[in-house]
């Protein structure tokens, strides 16, 4: 195994596999709530980066729906912290925040997508990642559309798998 980078210590929390503990809820003015399950990886290969994957799959049918992976790092000397994403959907972001002891409160900085994305595109995301007291793993998930204000899209909590 290879040792954390020292950079990364203030997000070892993060590390390891999660998957979600009851079904995680959906939602947006503009479509029916559902409920769907997830799991996330944090891994690192020793270089001041993490690498992650993160996968939803229907709760009944365990259909694979979204799926986002991507890259986490850290400004030198400093609490903020940037997930560089892509999403299987066609959209690519850069999400940027600060790390309050075992809270991430990230932002979209930059969006793109293909050519052909569905319509309505998204606009702006927000997200907070925070680890528990319970030692719970969760994850808030706010958009904004062509047509919908920023408001919750996703929540949902997770159990460490390993
Ligand atoms: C719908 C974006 C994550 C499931 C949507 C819509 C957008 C969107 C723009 C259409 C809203 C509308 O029609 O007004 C995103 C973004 C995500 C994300 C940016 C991540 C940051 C997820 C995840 C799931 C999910 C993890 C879990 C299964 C759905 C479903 C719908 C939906 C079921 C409604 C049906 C559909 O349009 O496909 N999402 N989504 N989304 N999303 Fe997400």
């Amino acid at each position: 195994t290879v040792e954390l980078n020292p950079a990364l210590l203030p997000l070892d929390w993060l590390l390891g596999s999660w998957e979600s503990d009851e079904p995680g809820e959906g939602c947006f003015t503009s479509i029916k709530p559902f409920r769907y399950i997830e799991t996330l990886n944090f891994s690192h290969v020793g270089q001041p980066v993490i690498n992650f994957t993160f996968n939803a799959f229907h709760a009944e049918t365990k259909k694979p729906l979204h799926r986002e992976c991507g890259f986490i790092r850290m400004q030198p000397g400093a609490l903020r912290v940037a997930f560089i994403i892509a999403q299987n959907s066609g959209l690519v972001e850069i999400e940027e925040g600060e790390l309050t002891a075992q809270r991430l409160n990230l932002q979209s900085q930059a969006l793109a997508r293909v050519s052909f994305a569905r319509e309505p595109h998204v606009q702006k995301i927000s997200r907070v990642i925070q680890l528990r007291p319970d030692g719970r793993l969760e994850q808030t998930v706010s958009m904004a559309t062509d047509n919908q204000p920023l408001m919750q899209h996703l929540h949902i909590t997770y159990r460490r798998s390993s």
